[in-house]
């Protein structure tokens, strides 16, 4: 049997959600046993980090992954104190040859994580383990969509953990098609060509108060549906707005169509071409 620990602080539980995903990943490889060890700030007496039955646990494992929020560019202070605490390890080099890896969650797609990532790597050089890194390519599912791969990097921002990442979160639009209170498909124009939906929406929905990071774009927690069509909606599929008379809608009850109208649509008010009556009466014709 291997152990794998993955040893890690959350402050408001994004890390925790990657720690839980990272110990899954682990525990899913045949003849692995995961131990998942949250590092508490109530451990931490006078900025000094003491738990023995941690330590413990991590002396008798053959891996070790480190996971922890970017603070301020890089490690939480929790996740600092309780690397001074390993002080003892480094001179009886006890973790020699373990493998090490590592995560962070930033609220910035870079958010400076990458600094987190070395500070792991660094602790791990200095206790003689053998860093490893991702090794992934980022994919079209959106794996490694930030592509770090001297880690893993995930990013959420002040949404509760639950919604970040969306994880197949309802979109406005599901619920409609759930209750199938449409019969025919549904079809969505949008474009970023409508700047209202593309930045004023977003910046407003900032002026309220709330995060700043990738204005308007699809993972934007207020992108609106104009600028990048429905999002987290089952069924969903992409495709162009087309030019009158061409063929290729291919719309069926039921299913909802996001058509990227770049090419005919050049501002918030512009609905009314002829490109967006052939789409309609193309949905029309398939019910
Ligand atoms: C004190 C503090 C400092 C932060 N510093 C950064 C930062 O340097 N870069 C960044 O992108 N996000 C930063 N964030 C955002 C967090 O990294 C982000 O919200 C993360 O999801 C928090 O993870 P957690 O829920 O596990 O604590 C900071 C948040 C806090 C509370």
């Amino acid at each position: 049997m291997t152990t794998v620990s993955i040893v890690y602080h959350s402050g408001m539980g994004h890390t925790k959600k990657m720690a839980e995903a990272v110990a899954k990943g682990s525990g899913d490889v045949d003849g692995v046993e995961v131990n998942l060890i949250a590092i508490d700030g109530e451990d931490i007496t006078g900025g000094r980090w003491k738990n023995d039955d941690v330590l413990m646990q991590l002396d008798a494992s053959d891996g070790i992954i480190f996971g922890s929020p970017t603070y301020m560019g890089g490690t939480s202070g929790q996740m600092e104190c309780f690397f001074d605490a390993t002080a003892e390890r480094w001179l009886a080099q006890s973790w020699r040859d373990k493998v090490a890896g590592g995560f962070s969650v930033s609220g910035g797609p870079s958010g400076d994580k990458f600094n987190t990532l070395v500070r792991f790597a660094t602790l791990a050089m200095q206790q003689g383990m053998i860093w490893v890194g991702l090794g992934m390519i980022p994919n079209e599912d959106g794996l490694n969509r930030l592509s770090f791969y001297f880690g893993a990097g995930g990013q959420a921002m002040q949404e509760p953990p639950e919604e970040a990442p969306h994880n197949g979160k309802d979109g406005f639009f599901r619920s409609v098609m759930s209750a199938e209170v449409v019969d025919g498909p549904i079809i969505v124009t949008h474009t970023h060509n409508d700047k209202a939906n593309a930045i004023a929406y977003p910046l407003a929905s900032r002026l309220a108060g709330q995060d700043a990071a990738g204005l308007g774009g699809p993972t934007d927690r207020y992108g609106a549906i104009g600028a990048n069509g429905a999002q987290h909606t089952q069924n969903a599929n992409a495709g162009p707005l087309l030019a009158v008379g061409a063929t290729g809608y291919d719309f069926d009850a039921g299913n909802l169509y996001n058509l990227k109208a770049d090419q005919f649509i050049k501002d918030h008010g512009d609905v009314d071409g002829e490109q967006v009556a052939f789409a309609i009466l193309s949905a029309v014709a398939s019910t």
